[in-house]
């Protein structure tokens, strides 16, 4: 398993932007429902630079979590190489995902310094930090007693983002007459428009949500370690 985000075409992103705004929301959990509830009392109900970074703050986080199991799990099934092989490809998908998180929150990082934001310290350092150290626990904890259970909140999380990114550019039309120039376009990928950039963000939390209801899926015919 496991994905590489390879950056896509701008007529393709208009089309999955398009799915996107078709296709109904998830049907939250409360947890889910409650983390959306608190950012959106923190940063505003209203998408902004400044609270989908702490989105994406937020959401490398189950990753981490499910990584730091893993490792543990490897540890203690390294006699059944079958099983250890599993996991460690598992753990190979979580960290590309967890990198895609990475990029998405250093181009946002990088947008909101050329737009001339100032960090505030709480608002923009120790609540982010506060809310991401919380979520942690709840992933980890939720994993441990039930993977499927970390998945669902997951995918929750991840349908939530892309929901908010492809509404974000529909939005505000402007962002399709705005050039992208970034030090990480390298990286991530290139992009013309800051629209067509929110497009494949959006597409990759896309992705992110879709692994992880497959691995609910697996979970339910009992896969190893699902
Ligand atoms: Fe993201
Ligand atoms: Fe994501």
């Amino acid at each position: 398993m496991g994905r590489v985000y390879l950056p896509q075409p701008a007529d393709e992103l208009r089309q999955r932007q398009a799915a996107t705004l078709r296709r109904p929301r998830r049907s939250y959990s409360r947890a889910a429902k409650a983390l959306f509830l608190v950012m959106d009392a923190l940063y505003g109900r209203a998408g902004s630079l400044r609270k989908y970074r702490v989105l994406e703050i937020v959401a490398r986080v189950p990753y981490q979590a499910w990584e730091n199991v893993a490792y543990v799990a490897i540890t203690h099934t390294s006699e059944s190489p079958r099983f250890a092989r599993d996991i460690h490809d598992r753990v190979v998908a979580v960290r590309a995902q967890q990198d895609n998180e990475q990029w998405h929150l250093l181009v946002l990082e990088e947008m909101l310094h050329t737009s001339g934001h100032r960090h505030t310290l709480v608002r923009d350092r120790l609540l982010p930090q506060l809310i991401a150290f919380m979520y942690y626990q709840v992933s980890w904890l939720l994993y441990t007693v039930s993977p499927k259970w970390s998945y669902r909140l997951n995918a929750d999380f991840e349908d939530h983002a892309e929901h908010e990114y492809m509404t974000f550019v529909a939005d505000h039309p402007e962002l399709d007459d705005t050039a992208w120039v970034s030090a990480f376009a390298d990286d991530y990928g290139h992009h013309d428009t800051v629209g067509d950039l929110f497009r494949s963000i959006g597409n990759d939390e896309r992705l992110h949500k879709e692994e992880s209801e497959a691995l609910i899926a697996a979970a339910r015919f009992g896969k190893p370690n699902s």
